[in-house]
């Protein structure tokens, strides 16, 4: 059977010199890239689900460049809520694709963010244009991936912080029979969830990982970890979380918001 096989990742929230939240983040970035890299070959594209550069410093966005400069594949992108610059100084990939169509499969971005704000925004006019898109396509197996979680974690510092008009998004996706996967970051920690067919995911950030069910801002000590997602051409996949051996520092026991 033939599949699609992608890595995704996300919120490297590179500070130049500075740990974000205990993390050496250049260097757990560093890390998630020779992993990908040492199965390069498996893969067919990269996926980067934004909170690129947590200090917005022209040296992270170079190191960033860099580090996927690494990863010669071709590489999708998607903007998240500190990704602040009008233009962001990406090189060999864009911030807006096109929808992707292969092995019986669509994939398609979603924008959810929201200039000056941390939490997310679908629009209904997204959703719809998303919809009508699938259902005039129904051969096509759909896959959403945007920055902005569409579950709580039950950890209400986090959840502040989620897509607002969540509830709405989710229970009109979960209408569109051939949706089968919509993918996320933003949490910094994977889950899953599920409302009929479709199945929800987030995945781990290549920085800090945060907890999901606390009273305050708490992070977790697993290691930094990507997601490597395989799409079969009759409908199916299957995904791994695959995370580093080495920590890159030790996670705040008292974060700060940051
Ligand atoms: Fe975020």
């Amino acid at each position: 059977m033939n599949f699609l096989r992608i890595a995704i990742l996300s919120d490297s929230h590179l500070i130049k010199d500075k740990d974000f939240l205990g993390i050496n983040t250049y260097d757990s970035l560093t890390a998630i890239v020779d992993l990908i890299k040492l199965n390069i070959d498996r893969y067919d594209i990269i996926m980067i689900l934004g909170d690129l550069v947590q200090d917005q410093n022209e040296d992270s966005f170079e190191f960033f460049n860099i580090q996927l400069s690494r990863l010669k594949k071709k590489k999708l992108i998607i903007r998240g809520n500190h990704d602040i610059k009008e233009n962001l100084p990406i090189n060999d990939f864009f911030e807006y694709n096109e929808d992707i169509i292969s092995n019986n499969w669509i994939l398609i971005p979603i924008e959810s963010y929201v200039k000056n704000k941390i939490y997310g925004e679908v629009s209904d006019s997204k959703l719809w244009d998303i919809r009508s898109k699938l259902i005039n396509q129904p051969s096509l197996n759909g896959l959403i991936y945007m920055h902005h979680n569409l579950f709580e974690t039950n950890s209400d510092w986090l959840d502040i912080h989620i897509t607002r008009n969540f509830a709405h998004i989710r229970s009109e996706l979960s209408k569109i029979s051939n949706l089968r996967l919509v993918i996320s970051g933003h949490i910094h920690q994977y889950t899953k969830n599920i409302i009929s067919n479709l199945t929800f995911l987030s995945i781990p950030s290549t920085s800090a990982q945060f907890t999901s069910s606390t009273k305050e801002f708490t992070l977790d000590k697993v290691n930094p970890g990507y997601m490597e997602l395989e799409l079969y051409d009759n409908g199916e996949f299957k995904y791994n979380i695959i995370r580093t051996k080495s920590s890159y520092g030790i996670p705040d026991i008292s974060p700060k918001p940051y």
